[in-house]
């Protein structure tokens, strides 16, 4: 293990301010909001979807890293450059997306557990010779009546760091992504106990497994109520509730907390982050940055709609989206920069 190495590339992914992008949808969730949108769900315009996005020209300005879905990383540019080498030529590190999705962990209704650690260092392998140098696993974590189990998370966490280690071993920093899902009744309080629980627990597994904290990055969700709750909580309390959560169950060590969106507005993770920032900026002994999907995406996706004349316009607004979260990991971002643009 070229610990150095792995180091470096972690650090590299939370500098300067900059976040990651995460467009590794599976293709059955890129369809998905494809079909949403009335788009053609074929091969060729994912491709060309994701040509849009890591085409963007300033993207690096604002993209440290991206993560790809299989299928992206085997293909290429209408130019004939492979996605891994158009990212890294642009100055954006590649990242893969390596777990195989989730399925019913059995004997537990209700919950989930992630699959894809069969034959996973001979991937891996592969996927650091297609240009990877980074790698997600995403875990979800259920909240509902009785649910979740300690032994979800602890089968959750358990697998996370067997792939993390798998990770280290081949020279690809591990995103380590346990996700309490939003989806519930629950409260405030009650998503920070289980995310509380299952970052704990996810450490734990991660010492056993000898995974080298300084080498790896944590995308974990921001403590939110769900979405059916009948409390709302305010920037502030989502702020307070995060930070809190994480300075119990998070190791100093580790180089970067990346937050995935959840289904969060892109306003809303904006305003949150930039809360987080605002309030708890001199206390937080990791680079607290974004990692999102959809909350970068999505209004990417609402302009281009499959048409390849839409290009150019989706292309800044993907950049609007990341300048607003570049502004919000330095705490300087404001809502009046949506309605004049970031750009501006
Ligand atoms: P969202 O930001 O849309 O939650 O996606 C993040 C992600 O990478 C899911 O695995």
């Amino acid at each position: 293990m070229n610990t150095q190495a792995l180091i470096d590339t972690a650090t590299a992914m939370v500098a300067d301010d900059k976040g990651l992008l995460a467009m590794d949808e599976s293709t059955l969730t890129c369809n998905k909001r494809f079909a949403a949108l009335g788009i053609p769900q074929t091969e060729d315009r994912r491709r060309a979807y994701r040509e849009l996005l890591v085409t963007t020209s300033g993207l690096s300005d604002y993209i440290s890293g991206a993560i790809l879905f299989d299928e992206t990383i085997r293909q290429q540019l209408q130019d004939g450059t492979r996605f891994a080498d158009a990212l890294a030529q642009a100055g954006i590190i590649p990242g893969i997306k390596v777990d195989t999705g989730v399925t019913a962990l059995a004997g537990h209704p209700g919950e989930k557990v992630t699959e894809g650690l069969d034959q996973l260092r001979d991937r891996l392998a592969e996927y650091m010779r297609l240009g990877a140098r980074f790698a997600k696993w995403r875990s979800v974590i259920t909240i509902g009546d009785g649910i979740p189990t300690r032994a979800c998370i602890e089968a959750n966490a358990h697998t996370l760091a067997r792939y993390a280690s798998l990770c280290q071993e081949v020279g690809l920093v591990p995103i380590i992504e346990p996700e309490v899902l939003m989806a519930g009744r629950h409260d405030l309080a009650r998503c920070r106990e289980v995310a509380e629980e299952t970052l704990h627990l996810v450490f734990v597994q991660l010492s056993a497994q000898r995974v080298l904290l300084e080498g790896m990055i944590l995308k974990p969700n921001m403590v939110l109520p769900g979405i059916d709750s009948s409390g709302p909580a305010t920037v502030d309390e989502v702020a307070e509730a995060t930070v809190a959560c994480l300075l119990r169950t998070v190791p100093a060590a580790v180089p970067g907390v990346a937050f995935l969106s959840g289904g969060q507005s892109p306003e809303l993770a904006s305003a949150r982050l930039n809360a987080i920032h605002v309030r708890f900026g001199d206390r937080l002994p990791w680079a607290v940055t974004f990692s999102f999907s959809r909350a970068l995406q999505q209004p990417v996706l609402a302009i281009w709609r499959g048409d390849d004349a839409n290009t150019k316009v989706a292309q800044q607004a993907l950049l609007q989206r990341a300048r607003c979260n570049l502004a919000a990991r330095r705490g300087t971002y404001q809502a009046s920069m949506e309605q004049a643009g970031c750009l501006t």
